[in-house]
């Protein structure tokens, strides 16, 4: 007799999207990206795929970190990360404009791509440019024995799992793990980092999956938020230093699955400009999760309020300034600064879907897109 349910069904694990799914998943995946490398007792990190590099990494006088997408918001976290814990100048590339330039990078640079796929044809040209011009290219990629893993000279597996929605989820959250435990591990062969605040951090970066458990089990509480905001025509999302590219990640999510025009901005970019765009049709999401930022975001949001924009705030659950000038709030467990966007992306993540399905869209393969691009 028939199955009763078909290969995708079972696939989904009784999810209605794969989206869902890897979305709901992070906790896991998460911790299948830390397992073995993150050493809690002895505060240490071991990146077995680096180690024939790691001279190279520790002397690296700059870091060029090229990627597409999703993996490109991931960059710039590592550019934040990199910068502030391993003292390394970091330029960030869009693949596609890195191979197009007549780039200068040579023997003395490292450059870092990064590609859930490994596919890429804009990224693989990027490390083919590199890899011709002498640099030294490593790779962070999801999928096993792919292109641009096969082509790099040393790299990190994400381990995140088959990832089929379109729209990256749970690639993001292993991606910016990685680059935490290269930045940290860097810092910490260097001295460019204060040892107890490393020892913290480990500590933390071991904590993420459980606090990412703590936020996708408040999904009832976005979904219904999310029924308010379906038929908005445009979002603004605005956050500040290592939640700027979280508000950039927001805005491609929502784009990428519900088609709503949106755009990310570092919040102080908003009188710049995008700040004539706002009225009471505007909701304005706002990640207000760096607390030496704090003030700088209330000003904003009041700036927001003045104009009648509606507030959705992302913040820890003791900011309550911000979460009383918010008309919805969702509130994300207190974390360091520099690992909050392994927290703050998931209700973004949660909001894009929910407002996708309420407007009828194909979630896992929206229209025009697809999950590897592999033409220019
Ligand atoms: C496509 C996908 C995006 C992804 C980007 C980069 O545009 O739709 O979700 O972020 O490619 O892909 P990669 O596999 O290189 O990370």
């Amino acid at each position: 007799h028939e199955l009763a349910m078909s290969v995708e069904e079972i696939e989904k694990s009784g999810y209605p999207h794969f989206m869902l799914k890897e979305i709901f998943e992070q906790p896991n995946s998460i911790a299948d990206c830390l397992r073995g490398r993150l050493d809690v007792k002895n505060h240490s990190i071991q990146l077995g795929g680096l180690v024939d590099v790691m001279d190279k990494l520790i002397g690296a006088k700059r870091l060029i970190i090229a990627a597409c997408g999703t993996s490109w918001h991931a960059g710039l976290v590592g550019e934040y990360l990199f910068e502030h814990l391993s003292k390394i100048p970091v330029e960030v590339e869009y693949a596609s404009e890195f191979r197009y330039r007549e780039p200068l990078i040579n023997e003395d640079d490292v450059m870092l791509v990064i590609s859930q796929s490994g596919e890429t044809a804009d990224t693989l040209a990027a490390v083919r440019e590199a890899k011709q011009r002498g640099a030294t290219v490593l790779g962070i990629c999801n999928v096993v024995g792919s292109t641009i893993a096969r082509e790099t000279d040393a790299g990190v597996y994400t381990h995140a799992g088959p990832e089929i929605g379109v729209a990256s989820t749970k690639a993001f959250t292993a991606q910016v793990s990685v680059l935490a435990m290269m930045a940290i591990m860097i810092g910490q062969k260097k001295n460019t980092i204060d040892p107890e605040y490393a020892e913290r951090l480990i500590e933390e970066l071991d904590r993420i999956p459980g606090k990412v458990k703590q936020i996708v089990e408040q999904s009832d509480s976005i979904k219904r938020m999310a029924e308010l905001f379906t038929y908005a025509p445009n979002f603004l999302y605005l956050g500040r230093t290592y939640n700027f590219p979280v508000a950039l990640e927001g805005a491609l999510k929502l784009k990428e699955i519900s088609y709503i025009h949106a755009e990310g901005y570092p919040a102080a970019e908003m009188k710049h400009g995008p700040i004539a765009l706002i009225d009471a049709m505007m909701p304005v999401v706002v990640i207000a999760a760096t607390d030496h930022t704090n003030d700088k975001m209330i000003s904003n949001i009041e700036e927001v309020k003045a104009r009648k924009g509606r507030i959705i705030s992302i913040t820890g659950k003791e900011n309550e300034e911000v979460i009383d000038l918010s008309e919805f709030s969702c509130p994300i467990p207190e974390t360091e600064d520099c690992l909050s966007p392994l927290l703050t992306v998931i209700p973004l993540q949660l909001l894009s879907y929910y407002i996708a399905v309420n407007r009828g869209c194909n979630v896992d393969q929206p229209r025009n897109l697809a999950k590897s691009v592999t033409v220019e």
